[in-house]
């Protein structure tokens, strides 16, 4: 704040506080007639008398009036004055943290000695990566870490990425971004997107019109075998779903998967390098190995 902000600041704090000092001397006692007598107002006899304002409401205004020129010396509140007592909200943070760290460090540390695998009886563990997963990844994979579309579901085994503790820390680390290129051009147009989709609707056993099916099969090897496998079952490497599953990331009904051929997709999971610690990291990567894989 520049200094004539910081003096015009200190002049409105200090000419409301005078103002109030004002207000109460002025209002002790009313000036028309006696204490007790009629002031001279009168509807519907109902008369208005001079009664004075109770001592112990009127003490705990100038108690308050005094509270707030102390707290104004006190802390920060004054303009650029920084109160005698230095108290500033960065430093009551980093003490806060500092002393979590110094209370909770060691046993982070011990957790992050411990293979992910051999912390699946860990019911602690367990529960502080479920906070972490709360605050951090429910937002997008939901509370119960079902996902939604879009979003993958961590509590199957079916995995985009892979699902190994190594994978998930990885792919919470770093991120993940899932790109397969619009192919709609490619494969001959809407006719040729509808007759791919009823492809892919039989790669899972769905319903699907099997002459149409047939006339894409060729194409798949060409234009989707490199991502998905000849067979349909995917690329954990390339983050290339399964489609022979039924399970479907980005809706199942037959227009989503048209939509999936003819833009293509960019789909991305934040890397949390910068949000989470590696201890952390390894506590959340726990939790969601926890969702698939029982205790041993
Ligand atoms: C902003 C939304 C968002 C947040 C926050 C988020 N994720 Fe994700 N996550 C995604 C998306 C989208 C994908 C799928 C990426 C893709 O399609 O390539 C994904 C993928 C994943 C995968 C890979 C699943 C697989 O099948 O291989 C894991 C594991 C995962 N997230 C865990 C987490 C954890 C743990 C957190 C919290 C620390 C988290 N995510 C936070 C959006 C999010
Ligand atoms: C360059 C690699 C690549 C090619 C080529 C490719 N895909 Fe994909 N495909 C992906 C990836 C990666 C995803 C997942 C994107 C994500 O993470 O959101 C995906 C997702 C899909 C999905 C959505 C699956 C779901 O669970 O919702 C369908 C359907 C699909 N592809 C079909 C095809 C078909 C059909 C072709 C050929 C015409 C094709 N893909 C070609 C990489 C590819």
């Amino acid at each position: 704040m520049s200094t004539s902000w910081s003096i015009y600041v200190i002049a409105l704090v200090a000419a409301n506080i005078i103002g109030c000092v004002w207000l109460l001397v002025a209002n002790r006692k009313s000036k028309t007639g006696g204490e007790g007598e009629s002031v001279g107002h009168e509807f519907d006899g109902i008369e208005e008398l001079n009664t004075p304002m109770p001592g112990w409401w009127i003490w705990m205004f100038w108690i308050t009036i005094a509270f707030a020129i102390a707290y104004l010396l006190a802390f920060p509140g004054l303009g650029n004055y920084a109160g005698f007592l230095g108290w500033t909200s960065i430093q009551q943070y980093e003490t806060e943290i500092a002393s979590a760290d110094a209370q909770y460090g060691p046993l982070f540390a011990g957790f992050y000695a411990t293979p992910v695998p051999d912390l699946l009886g860990d019911d602690q563990a367990i529960e502080i990566g479920s906070r972490l997963f709360a605050n951090n990844c429910a937002i997008c994979h939901g509370s119960d870490a079902r996902g939604g579309r879009h979003y993958p579901n961590l509590t199957d085994d079916d995995w985009l990425y892979g699902g190994t503790p190594e994978i998930i820390v990885q792919t919470v680390t770093d991120g993940r971004n899932g790109v397969m290129p619009p192919l709609g051009a490619a494969i001959g147009g809407e006719q040729g997107v509808r007759e791919m989709a009823q492809h892919v609707l039989s790669l899972s056993g769905r319903k699907h019109d099997a002459a149409m099916a047939a006339v894409a099969a060729p194409k798949f090897q060409t234009l989707c075998a490199v991502c998905h496998g000849p067979t349909g079952t995917g690329n954990q490497a390339m983050g290339a779903p399964n489609l022979t599953d039924d399970i479907w990331l980005h809706g199942g009904r037959v227009e989503h998967i048209e939509e999936q051929i003819t833009l293509g997709r960019n789909n991305q999971m934040p890397a949390h390098r910068d949000i989470l610690t590696p201890e952390k990291i390894h506590l959340v990567a726990l939790y969601v190995y926890s969702l698939s894989n029982s205790k041993q």
